[in-house]
């Protein structure tokens, strides 16, 4: 009997779409978007703002998992309406370089009651959820994750990082080379309609990117703040191309006189062009009174640092993981891509979850792979599925798996050769949260 297995039978797994207040259903959403919050040690929400989550839930088209308890519970405890694990999922799609759109199965919402934990609940509702997704044809999985030691277990792999930055503003401040466009505050509420347009052409051009949930939409037009209401704070700018078109948008708040130095905080910096990001972070740079601009979810591999006169402005945390990546059909993942390089790899897949390993012949010609069983002949790299989800963007390079001992290759080449195939177009960065 695996590990947790001998619980299983105290729980009845339910999957349902989200409702909306008033309609049929409604009590189960409600109940689970709570139990959600206090999975994460968030304080009881308001109705108003439970029915506000259901809406973006609907809005994304969501699909829950609860777990409850079947049989009695002790008196005053929650009752068996209040789910001991939550889990929802999701469809969007994923850039996987070269302008390549794929869909991919989000997971989101995972917690489970600490009364309940270690039992095997987060195991049995991942694996049978994966296997619905590739049953249903989906090749890669994705999550963000709260702690970075739970999901490669189940073949996740981090595809994409990110870090916080602190820069100093004021004179020191000063790009090196010349920005175009034009930028102008707006009124945060016109993000409402630009925001999903904007994010859309990032999305297209950005290896790594998965398309935004309808929460975003809220939060950048200022109707979405920590407690899910109306974000006073909120401030936006515009930037316009030369076309005139707004190509990108920065909003941010103020944190207030009494901290000093005197600080703005980005919430969301979304450019479609290099030049739209450097004129934003131009202008962030350039706000009087200002001394420091604290950015939560910057890139790693960052431009600003390359275009200041002075870089060492920037005071940078070590990145950490952002996007996780999980294949579910390997041929099907690897065909969608378009590739660096030509060439030629046996790779064989390991997989702990039994859903996507195998050997495999992929042959790369203009760009574009061949996928065939490869069962019988040498493998030229030795991967776990999670490391190939790590690759499956760009976001890190073979050769650094295969230092760090995660990789193995049957000769000296072969990570190499896999890492020029695996090349992006630009650096992989995700911005979404979900
Ligand atoms: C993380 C969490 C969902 C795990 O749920 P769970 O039902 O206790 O997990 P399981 O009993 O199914 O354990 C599955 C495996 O993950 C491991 N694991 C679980 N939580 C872990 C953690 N926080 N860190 C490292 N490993 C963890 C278990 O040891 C087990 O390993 P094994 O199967 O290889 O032996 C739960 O602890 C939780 O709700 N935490 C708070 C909210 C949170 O962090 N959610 C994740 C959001 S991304």
């Amino acid at each position: 009997m695996a590990q947790g297995d001998q619980h299983m039978g105290d729980y009845e797994v339910r999957r349902f779409r989200a409702a909306l207040p008033g309609e049929d259903g409604y009590d189960q959403t409600r109940a689970w978007i709570r139990a959600v919050g206090a999975g994460f040690y968030e304080k009881r929400r308001s109705d108003e703002y439970v029915a506000k989550s259901a809406g973006s839930l609907v809005a994304d088209r969501r699909e829950i998992t609860g777990a409850y308890q079947k049989g009695p519970v002790p008196a005053g405890t929650l009752g068996p309406d209040v789910p001991v694990a939550t889990f929802a999922t999701f469809r969007k799609t994923l850039n996987v370089g070269y302008g390549v759109l794929v869909p991919a199965h989000l997971i989101t919402a995972v917690t489970v009651r600490p009364s309940h934990r270690r039992r095997g609940l987060l195991r049995r509702l991942m694996s049978e959820d994966l296997t619905r997704a590739k049953n249903d044809g989906v090749a890669v999985a994705a999550l963000t994750a709260s702690e970075a030691s739970i999901y490669r277990r189940f073949g996740f792999g981090v595809a994409t990082a990110e870090r916080r930055i602190t820069v100093t503003t004021g004179a020191r401040f000063r790009l090196a080379v010349p920005t175009d466009g034009r930028v102008e505050s707006a009124d945060p509420a016109v993000l409402l309609e630009l925001a999903p347009r904007i994010f859309a052409r990032v999305h297209r051009a950005t290896p790594g990117s998965i398309d935004r949930q309808e929460r975003y939409r809220l939060a950048a037009g200022g109707q979405w703040d920590r407690d899910g209401g109306e974000d006073a704070a909120l401030r936006a700018a515009l930037h316009f191309g030369p076309d005139g078109e707004p190509d990108g948008y920065v909003t941010y708040a103020f944190r207030g006189w009494e901290h000093e130095p005197y600080t703005i905080d980005v919430s969301d910096l979304v450019a479609a062009t290099p030049e739209a990001y450097l004129a934003l972070w131009d202008f962030l740079g350039s706000l009087d009174l200002i001394r420091r601009v604290s950015w939560a979810a910057a890139p790693v591999d960052d431009p600003l640092a390359w275009a200041l006169e002075d870089p060492r402005v920037i005071h940078a945390e070590a990145g950490q993981d952002m996007l996780w990546l999980r294949i579910l059909d390997v041929p099907a993942a690897i065909a969608a891509r378009r590739y660096g390089a030509d060439g030629e790899l046996v790779l064989d897949v390991v997989d702990g979850l039994g859903l996507a390993g195998g050997r495999f012949r992929v042959r790369v010609e203009g760009g574009i792979a061949a996928v065939s069983n490869a069962d019988g002949a040498p493998a030229d790299l030795t991967v776990d599925v999670a490391e190939l989800g790590s690759m499956y963007v760009g976001g890190v390079r073979a050769t650094t798996l295969g230092e760090a001992g995660r990789i193995a290759q049957a000769d000296p080449g072969a990570a190499l050769a896999a890492e020029r195939m695996f090349a992006v177009e630009r650096p992989a960065h995700c911005s979404t949260h979900f």
